[in-house]
C-alpha cells in the first residue's frame, strides 16, 4: 500500500510543532508495518536541505491566474529518515526559510497543493492513499475529485488529519482564482459562511477525518470554532487516533541532545544530574522543585495566564519552587515574563526562543512539566515529559484528558479542570506535597517511564482507516 503524507511541516526537516514530530515519526513506524509510506513537504531553506543529498525527480510548471510558476520536486537520495521524502520547490513562492508567517501563505499552500498533485498525474503515480493534515493541504481531496487535470488520481482515498481545528485557513473568494481549473458547480464544497475555508473543505471531502485524539475529537462536536455542525453532519467519517512519541528520537538512554543519559534503573540520579545542569545555567537552586513550560505563547496553550501562574505560586509558597520557561509567540505575554524574571530572578528563569536541544534538557531536568492549556488537540508534551520521568501537570482538555490521568484516581499525573490561575496554583501546590513524599514520587517517576505511548497502536489505526471501504 502507497501513502503520500503531505504536510507542511515534518521533523527534522521543518518544525514549528507538534505536527512536525506527527508527519516525522508515523510514516517511520507505518514503514515497519510493511506500509509504503513517504512524505511530501515544501521545500525551505532549512540545514536540512544542505545537509543531505537530494535528487530531481520531476522538473513542470503550474500556473496560477496569468503566472507561470516552476516545480521542482526533490526526493531526499539516502532514505535518511527511514522514508521517502520529497520536497517540492517552486522558486519564487515556495523557497524560503520560514513555514508559516508570510503575506502570500494562501497562495502558498494553494501553489503547494496544486503542485503535488501535478506532478503526480504528469508522472502517472497513482497513490492507495493521500493523507492530508491539517487545513494547509486540505484542498487536495477537493482538487483530487474535481480539478479537471487531475483525472488520473480521481477516486484515490483521501484521509483528513485535523491537528488544530483552531486554524482553517479560511481566504477570500478572490482566492479561487489562483486554484486549478476546477468544476464550477462544486464551489459550495469549498465555500463555508462566504469563504473559501480549507478545513471545512477537508472534512466535506475527504473519505474519513481524524483529529489527534479522541477526547479533541468529541470536543469538535460542541465547537470547533464554528465547524461543528460540520462535522456532526459528517459524523459516520469522523475518528479519533491519538499520536504516538518517536521512542527512538525521545529516549533518555541514548538522547544525542542530553549530557547525561538516564533509564528506568537510575532515574533518580540520571534526573538529578540534568536538573543540576539546567539550574547552574540559569541561575536556579536545584534543592527546590523545578517545574517547566515549553510551549508556543499562545492562548490555547494557557500562555497569557504564565505570568500570573509564577508571580502567585512562587509568593503563595514563599519561594518552595522554582518555574522554568521556554518558549516564544505572543509579544506582550514575553514581555511581561521578561520583567517577572528580574522580579523572581531567584525562582524563575525563562528563555526565549525554539531551542530543540534544550527542550530536551529540560525534559530531562524538570521535575513537573506545565501544561495549562485551554485546547490541546494531542499534546506531545506531557507525553515526552513522561518518557523522560518528569511529572505532567495539566488541564484536563482534548488529548491531555486522554494520556494523563490524576494521582488521586490511580493514575501518574496532576490534572485540574477549569483553565484559570486558581486551579493551576492549586495543582502546583498539590505537586509540592508530592515533592515531599520521595518515595512517592520515585514510584511514580518509574511507573511514568514504563508508559507506552509509542506509535504502534496508533499507526496501526491509520492504516486500518486507509483499507476502510
Ligand atoms: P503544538 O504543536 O500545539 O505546539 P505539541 O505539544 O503537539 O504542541 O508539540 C509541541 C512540540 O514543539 C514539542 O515537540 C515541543 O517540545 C516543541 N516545542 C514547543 N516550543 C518549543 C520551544 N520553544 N523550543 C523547543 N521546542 C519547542
Ligand atoms: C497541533 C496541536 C497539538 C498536537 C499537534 C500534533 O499542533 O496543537 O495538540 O499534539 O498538533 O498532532
Amino acid at each position: 500500500m502507497k501513502v503520500f503524507h503531505l504536510s507542511v511541516e515534518c521533523f527534522p526537516v521543518a518544525k514549528v510543532g507538534g505536527l512536525a514530530d506527527v508527519v516525522g515519526a508515523l510514516p517511520k513506524y507505518q514503514t515497519k508495518m510493511g506500509i509504503d509510506a513517504k512524505v511530501v513537504m515544501p521545500w525551505y531553506n532549512k540545514p536540512f536541505v544542505n545537509e543531505n543529498e537530494f535528487e530531481v525527480v520531476f522538473d513542470g510548471f503550474i500556473h496560477q491566474i496569468h503566472h507561470m510558476y516552476q516545480v521542482l520536486v526533490m526526493k531526499e537520495k539516502h532514505n535518511v529518515l527511514g522514508y521517502e521524502l520529497y520536497l517540492v520547490k517552486i522558486p519564487g513562492l515556495l523557497d524560503r526559510d520560514q513555514v508559516y508567517g508570510y503575506f502570500d501563505e494562501s497562495q502558498q499552500f494553494i501553489a503547494f497543493q496544486h503542485a503535488v498533485l501535478h506532478w503526480l498525474s504528469a508522472m502517472e503515480i497513482r497513490p492507495d492513499v493521500l493523507h492530508c493534515h491539517d487545513y494547509h493541504t486540505g484542498l487536495v481531496p477537493f482538487m483530487v475529485e474535481y480539478c479537471q487535470d487531475f483525472d488520473f488520481l480521481k477516486g484515490v482515498k483521501t484521509v483528513g488529519t485535523i491537528h488544530n481545528g483552531e486554524y482553517q485557513g479560511t481566504m477570500d473568494w478572490q482566492m479561487s482564482n489562483y486554484m486549478p481549473r476546477f468544476d464550477a458547480w462544486k464551489w459550495g464544497l469549498l465555500d463555508w459562511n462566504g469563504r473559501i475555508n480549507p478545513l471545512a473543505t477537508m472534512i466535506k471531502c475527504s473519505h474519513e477525518f481524524t483529529a489527534v485524539s479522541q477526547g479533541y475529537m468529541h470536543e469538535l462536536f460542541e465547537d470547533a470554532q464554528g465547524l461543528q455542525d460540520l462535522i456532526r453532519q459528517e459524523h459516520r467519517k469522523a475518528h479519533g487516533i491519538i499520536n504516538g512519541i518517536d521512542t527512538e528520537v525521545w529516549n533518555p538512554m541514548t538522547d544525542i541532545m542530553l549530557n547525561d543519559h538516564y533509564s528506568r534503573e537510575n532515574v533518580e540520579e540520571g534526573k538529578e544530574k540534568n536538573k543540576k545542569w539546567l539550574c547552574e545555567e540559569y541561575g536556579l537552586n536545584p534543592e527546590l522543585p523545578l517545574f517547566a513550560f515549553i510551549g508556543r505563547f499562545a492562548g490555547e496553550k494557557g500562555a497569557d495566564m504564565l505570568p500570573d501562574i509564577v508571580r502567585r505560586s512562587i509568593s503563595e509558597t514563599e519561594g518552595a519552587l522554582n518555574i522554568l520557561i521556554l518558549g516564544s509567540g505572543n509579544p506582550q505575554i514575553e514581555n511581561t515574563l521578561k520583567q517577572l524574571q528580574e522580579e523572581f530572578h531567584v525562582n524563575f528563569a525563562m528563555d526565549l526562543g525554539y531551542k530543540e536541544a534544550l527542550s530536551h534538557k529540560i525534559y530531562a531536568g524538570a521535575d513537573f512539566l506545565l501544561m495549562p492549556s485551554r485546547v490541546e488537540p494531542c499534546g506531545l508534551n506531557q507525553m515526552y515529559a513522561m518518557r523522560y520521568g518528569t511529572i505532567p501537570i495539566v488541564r484536563y482538555t482534548g488529548g491531555l484528558k486522554d494520556t494523563v490521568t490524576d494521582i488521586s484516581s490511580g493514575g501518574y499525573g496532576l490534572n485540574y479542570t477549569f483553565p484559570g490561575t486558581d486551579d493551576a496554583v492549586h495543582a502546583i501546590k498539590r505537586a509540592l506535597y508530592l515533592y515531599d513524599d520521595k518515595e512517592e514520587m520515585q514510584n511514580l517517576r518509574k511507573t511514568i517511564m514504563n508508559l507506552d505511548f509509542s506509535w504502534q497502536k496508533s499507526a496501526e489505526n491509520y492504516v486500518n482507516l486507509y483499507r476502510k471501504n
